[in-house]
């Protein structure tokens, strides 16, 4: 299976104008890659990119469970999936900081997204307190054990699963490839545990963190991750190409 290698945009850029060259420059410099690359801009861009995607995939950084109603201020699945949008990131930690969205609300999105046809991007990870106090597995295991409930065992498979400390997210600094590929393998056993039996190779794990062109390869070394979610580096179009390039000449 190839890499699979997301970028999320974030809050940014602050204008459409910006937005287009940067679309346009990864549009240009992705065309033909072996990887697989979803952009994740954020919503207001989507529109504009709709028809203009030739060489990734789009995805969208949030969205509401319902599918629409009186819920103001929120944004679908189904508008996104209109939008041609394939994934959808949920459970970003930033989200669960800032806006205080709680395992309950990242599983009710996930159960959302799957039933109507899109994949969600789960991120779990430890806050820098839990991995001093070794508590990063237990961590792990509880946000699976809530965003994943009521996911069909035979669905669990679908949910692209993101394994993104909290400490390493940049500014901080980047978790160790060893570090990383180790929770890589809690995670996939935590699956298991779940399905009640083992992912195979169609589950994919991702690492997230501080990844750019010079540490990017080293989370791929093994079958224990699958891919990357790339945040600054993303924003950066240069840098980012140069990112995918290392991860798929890898792959040749
Ligand atoms: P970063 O962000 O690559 O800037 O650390 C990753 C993310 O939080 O999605």
């Amino acid at each position: 299976m190839k890499p699979l290698i997301v970028a999320n945009w974030k809050c940014n850029p602050t204008t459409q104008k910006q937005a287009r060259t940067l679309f346009g420059a990864l549009n240009r410099g992705l065309k033909g890659a072996k990887a697989e690359v979803v952009i994740c801009p954020p919503f207001v861009y989507l529109q504009s990119f709709k028809l203009r995607v030739s060489s990734f995939k789009l995805g969208a950084q949030n969205c509401f469970w319902e599918n629409k109603g009186a819920f103001t201020g929120e944004v679908s699945p189904l508008m996104l999936k209109d939008l041609g949008v394939r994934y959808v990131i949920v459970g970003h930690s930033e989200r669960r900081q800032t806006l205080r969205e709680s395992d309950t609300i990242v599983n009710k999105k996930i159960l959302a997204v799957l039933k109507d046809g899109l994949t969600p991007i789960l991120c779990i990870g430890e806050a820098a307190e839990e991995r001093w106090q070794g508590k990063t597995f237990d961590v792990l295991e509880k946000q699976l054990e809530g965003t994943l409930k009521k996911v069909p065992k035979a669905e669990i498979n679908k949910v692209v699963i993101v394994y993104e400390p909290i400490w390493a997210i940049s500014p901080g600094r980047p978790c160790s490839s060893d570090d990383a590929l180790t929770a890589g393998l809690c995670i996939r056993k935590i699956i298991s545990q779940m399905a009640g039996k083992a992912p195979g190779k169609s589950i994919r794990i991702l690492y997230g963190g501080s990844v750019n062109s010079q540490n990017a390869a080293s989370y791929l070394t093994s079958e224990w991750l699958q891919g990357l979610l790339v945040g600054a580096t993303s924003l950066d179009a240069k840098e980012f190409l140069k990112t995918v390039k290392s991860v798929f000449l890898l792959n040749k």
